[in-house]
């Protein structure tokens, strides 16, 4: 239809994934609570549930909850599909997922018993999985050089290698990090978020719909923040805005955040990504848990002072950040993923 790709862009109707829980394996332990980005299981009579205050905000299929459960007692089924409008993504999809699938012909049916074949490469990425559940132990120094050192030896273009890193480990700086990230999220959640949703302990109205302003707003917001504007990444900023308890980054320990010599050759968002996927893939192998944590980005974005306090000043700019520490228990696992888009010219 002649301009569908304008329509529908605020809070498209969608099918989303769908949580189910065992209720007869579930023991209640809260993991999968606690790691869920957007906040949807909550603890009912002893046994995790979906928490069907948030129905704007739902499942992004990570499966960290899957992964979490020491149990097995979470399965995801169904997927996020957008049919029509400025977000519409069924054809985007080949509609199959499954477990890693190196050697094709297993189709990811028991990574167990294929994965002494695979390098330890592999196996590290693979397995790793964004980590939410956080020990106090802080991470040792000898460790975070280790990190750096992955990172330092990247590819850049041009060999630029544009990198600066900020690490945090001040428990004062952490609690002040978050609670200014907090501040400036919540401006922002309330441009693009139902009211009813952004108390926690406010029974949420589940019919709750955006306001006029807001939506017209959200149309605008899009040309400039493109994929910021999508309702997923509303899920994540509704959690951390909404439940005055939540940390932006999971109470972790260490924060690095990752800078860029804006003068570089190139794309720096490319440099700084492999430059960071290097650390996160040997801080894995460590034996260490990381999350990528966009929502402190966003927020150091628009606070400059505290930018200032960390040092943090021209010609470098914030380009993401990542929380690390020793996981709580068992956190990395596999996940099923979309089957790949490819082309193949032969
Ligand atoms: C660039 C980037 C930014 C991210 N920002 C956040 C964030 O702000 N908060 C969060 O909880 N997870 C964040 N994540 C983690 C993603 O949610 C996660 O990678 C995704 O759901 C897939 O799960 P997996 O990492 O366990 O495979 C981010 C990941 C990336 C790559």
């Amino acid at each position: 239809m002649l301009f569908e790709k304008y329509r529908l862009v605020a809070m498209p109707p969608a099918k989303w994934a769908e949580l189910i829980v065992d209720p007869d394996k579930c023991t209640g332990c809260g993991r999968c609570v606690k790691t869920c980005p957007v906040q949807l299981l909550e603890i009912y009579n002893k046994v995790s549930r979906s928490n069907y205050r948030y129905d704007a905000f739902r499942c992004l299929t990570c499966e960290n909850c899957a992964t979490v459960c020491p149990e097995g007692a979470i399965r995801i089924e169904k997927d996020y599909r957008v049919p029509r409008g400025f977000w519409k993504n069924e054809n985007l999809y080949t509609g199959t997922k499954t477990l890693p699938a190196p050697f094709g012909k297993n189709n990811g049916t028991d990574f167990e018993s294929y994965q002494h074949k695979l390098t330890e490469v592999e196996r590290v990425i693979y397995k790793r999985r964004s980590n939410r559940l956080f020990k106090k132990k802080q991470v040792e120094p000898e460790l975070l050089n280790r990190i750096i050192e992955a990172g330092r030896f990247a590819p850049s273009a041009g060999n630029n290698q544009p990198w600066k890193f900020v690490v945090i480990q001040d428990p004062k700086v952490l609690t002040e990090l978050n609670r200014r990230s907090k501040k400036v999220l919540r401006f922002f959640s309330r441009l693009c978020i139902p009211g009813t949703w952004m108390d926690k302990y406010t029974p949420g109205d589940k019919k709750a719909k955006l306001k006029r302003w807001q939506k017209w707003l959200l149309w605008v917001l899009v040309w400039f923040v493109g994929g910021d504007a999508d309702q997923r990444a509303h899920g994540g900023l509704n959690a951390v805005t909404s439940d005055p308890d939540q940390s932006v980054f999971f109470n972790a320990p260490t924060m690095i955040i990752f800078l860029a010599d804006k003068r570089a050759i190139g794309g720096t968002e490319f440099d700084l990504g492999l430059c960071a996927h290097s650390m996160v893939l040997t801080a894995h192998s460590l034996g260490l848990g990381t999350c990528y944590i966009d929502l402190i980005t966003k927020a150091l974005e628009y606070d400059k002072k505290f930018q200032k306090r960390l040092g943090i000043a021209y010609p470098f700019q914030v380009i993401t950040s990542l929380a690390v520490g020793y996981p709580q228990g068992k956190i990395d696992g596999i996940v099923r993923r979309e089957k790949p888009r490819v082309t193949w010219i032969k």
